[in-house]
């Protein structure tokens, strides 16, 4: 595997690649893989005949009380499971790579990056849509592989590739859980025994509420039943947001706006705080199926 850590090597590397009609797939990441990200790696090494995977911590995408500094750091394990895996780049510029000094252009969704976590997180999905347009401009991929998890960041990346016209597929891939259900993220490392144990009711939590929207419960009643149900939970220090969402316009839904808007699936979606680490996840539920 190949490590680039300069922006004007990499752009050479990837006009090399173009010039023999290579297609390029990339999934960018923040490190300390598990088997989340390795999902998306494997799905993009299937797709795609040259795999890039970036690895940067983005610094503007964290608030200034933030785990920027503490956020889990592995290259050399990183690296090993990337090799594993038969990526062909690793892109892992420094911080003044990406932003040098005197930087000071930025990519802002507007609307959608306000709602859900963005409410919470402010300036969060700036800094998101900032390093991912810059990445997409260094790596020029074919296709851009992103986790369900994080499923506000995939409708805001959607929508930043169809405004600024990016000629690149977005392609979304289902969250990877641990055996009993908790999504895997790379802050369930700041969990302890104990709050790790009780992390595990925000899935049970949401597949209830999934069986609610299905059996035909009204949306106010389900929300009602999933910040009750997570905020009365054992070391859930702050429940954020739990409720049911448009899959595109990330508006809250109730039974009236939904049967107006004709949408065909919901996002029944969370945040809280347990511990030291803030925790999100989501299900899509199909209701035409
Ligand atoms: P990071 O949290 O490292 O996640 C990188 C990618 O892995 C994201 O697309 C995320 O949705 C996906 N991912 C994380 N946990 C997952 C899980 N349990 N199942 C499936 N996919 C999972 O998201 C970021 O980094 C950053 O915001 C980034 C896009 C790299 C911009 O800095």
């Amino acid at each position: 595997m190949e490590v680039i850590r300069s922006i004007r090597a990499m752009q050479e590397t990837v006009r090399n690649l173009k010039e023999r009609a290579v297609t390029i797939g990339f999934v960018p990441t923040m490190g300390a893989l598990h088997e989340g990200h390795l999902s998306l790696i494997r799905r993009c090494r299937e797709e795609n005949s040259f795999v890039v995977v970036s690895i940067f911590v983005n610094p503007i995408q964290f608030g200034p009380s933030e785990d920027f500094q503490s956020y889990p750091r592995d290259l050399e394990g990183d690296m090993e499971k990337l090799s594993a895996l038969g990526v062909d780049l690793l892109f892992f510029p420094d911080l003044k790579e990406i932003y040098p000094d005197g930087y000071s252009t930025y990519v802002v969704v507007e609307g959608l990056s306000d709602k859900m976590c963005g409410a919470f997180r402010p300036g969060h999905f700036r800094g998101v849509a900032t390093v991912v347009a810059k990445l997409f401009n260094i790596v020029k991929p074919d296709r851009a592989y992103f986790g369900q998890k994080d499923y506000q960041q995939t409708v805001i990346i959607k929508k930043l590739v169809e405004d600024l016209n990016f000629d690149i597929e977005i392609v979304v891939c289902p969250t990877v859980r641990e055996s009993d259900g908790l999504a895997m993220s790379s802050r369930n490392l700041y969990l302890n025994a104990d709050e790790r144990k009780a992390a595990s009711s925000i899935y049970r939590v949401l597949k209830k509420a999934e069986e609610m929207v299905r059996s035909g419960e009204a949306l106010e009643r389900v929300k009602e039943y999933m910040e009750n149900a997570l905020s009365t939970g054992p070391l859930i220090r702050e429940v954020q947001y739990a409720s049911v969402y448009h899959p595109e316009t990330l508006d809250e839904l109730t039974s009236e706006s939904l049967k107006r808007s004709g949408c065909r699936e919901v996002v029944l979606a969370v945040a809280l705080v347990i511990g030291n680490a803030r925790l999100i996840d989501n299900i899509v539920v199909d209701l035409t199926k």
